[in-house]
């Protein structure tokens, strides 16, 4: 339990050692479930945590001292309300604070009583006495269609949930690396919100508007200098783009070397190019290069009649997260069965890019394979530049 501002603790919990959020997220930092305890003449606590830890959070709601009226659920994903069933035994008397599509939600996912909740609606206040009020602001879509703020505008602080948030388990409750914290919000954001672009944009100017003190998000730690991460939001949400990514799995070394020469080409003609080998990059290193890259290629051998599984799974995921990624290209080579590459574009169809025309060859790239691979990287160096 650690104090926030006065009467504002943070009472949530690290977890070290998760690997991968949602069975599908790398977490190089672990994470943490954020929650907050406000105390006015009523008590609040502002979202809960996943119900792996619900010992450890209810230990440090008690270890406050106070015993909480309500609890706000700002989102209701099971890492944040999952242990909310723990609360309302523990705590029999609190109610829910949630808006009504919330409620919905925590009823389909932890089955709870309905007359546990009290529904706010946007703009919508609670009054905990003491001077501290708490304003609720609806943020559809960052990244659940009921996920909202909490502001707490005696302390400016806001209470973002996922929203600016970053898997990154520490002691320390502020952000004391933003180098480091960059990095961890940027992969948070591409694997979370980036397909929600737009609403991430006005999520961004309703947090700026209340022109918060404090940004207290439901993973990672608290930001003391908010521009911080809203500056980098804006980045990332913007329309931007640049250099090409080149997304690529071999198996015998041809598609390696077609990666080798779009490389150089798109490099000579200033259009810098990373290459992420499929076999290796985790799925939160592509979703971080693909938040501003203008162009996406990827590359594919032929395995078993089709594309290579790695490669369909870059695709599959290219057209989940929704970058706002311009072009892509693909290549690859086959020895028979020529319909990797078809097979790579259709699982497209979410997108919007352009689809460059797809280069494919048979075996290793001859000579004359390689003059008109050379052709085709400059088409898509002038596409990038
Ligand atoms: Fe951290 Fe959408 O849950």
């Amino acid at each position: 339990m650690r104090r926030l501002a006065d009467r504002v603790f943070a009472v949530g919990v690290n977890d070290n050692k998760r690997r991968l959020f949602d069975a599908l997220i790398p977490l190089p930092h672990g994470t943490s479930y954020n929650s907050y305890l406000i105390a006015g003449e009523k008590t609040a606590v502002i979202d809960a945590s996943d119900p792996l830890f619900a010992d450890e959070w209810l230990k440090n709601i008690r270890e406050t001292g106070y015993k909480p009226d309500y609890i706000i659920a700002n989102h209701a994903e099971q890492d944040h309300s999952g242990a909310l069933g723990d609360f309302v035994r523990e705590y029999p008397e609190a109610k829910i604070v949630a808006s009504a599509k919330g409620r919905d939600f925590l009823k389909l996912l932890l089955h709870l009583p309905v007359e546990k909740f009290v529904l706010v609606e946007d703009r919508g206040t609670l009054d905990l006495g003491g001077g501290f009020v708490l304003e609720f602001y609806f943020a559809p879509w960052v990244h659940w269609p009921e996920t909202m703020f909490t502001f707490l505008p005696a302390a400016k602080i806001l209470f973002s949930c996922d929203f600016l948030g970053a898997h990154y388990a520490s002691a320390d409750l502020y952000v004391t690396d933003e180098a480091e914290i960059y990095l961890a919000a940027k992969r948070y954001y591409a694997e979370i919100m980036m397909p929600f672009r737009a609403q991430s944009r006005k999520a961004l100017e309703l947090a700026k508007k209340l022109d918060p003190r404090i940004v207290a998000p439901s993973h990672g730690q608290a930001y003391n200098r908010p521009e911080f991460i809203f500056d980098a939001y804006a980045d990332w949400t913007s329309e931007e783009t640049k250099n090409a990514l080149i997304l690529y799995v071999s198996m015998h070394g041809s598609v390696q070397k077609m990666t080798g020469i779009i490389r150089r080409v798109l490099e000579a003609q200033g259009a810098a190019a990373r290459a992420l080998d499929l076999a290796d990059a985790d799925l939160g290193e592509v979703a971080m290069e693909l938040v501003d890259a203008r162009a996406a290629l990827i590359g594919a051998p032929t395995v078993l009649g089709g594309a290579h599984p790695a490669a369909l799974y870059a695709a599959a995921l290219l057209n989940a997260l929704r970058p706002k990624t311009r072009y892509i290209g693909l290549y690859g080579s086959c020895l028979w069965g020529g319909k990797a590459l078809e097979q790579l574009a259709g699982l497209l169809s979410n997108i919007k890019p352009e689809i460059l025309p797809s280069f494919l060859v048979k075996g290793l790239p001859s000579a004359a394979d390689e003059d008109k691979l050379v052709l085709w990287a400059k088409d898509v160096a002038a596409k990038v530049n």
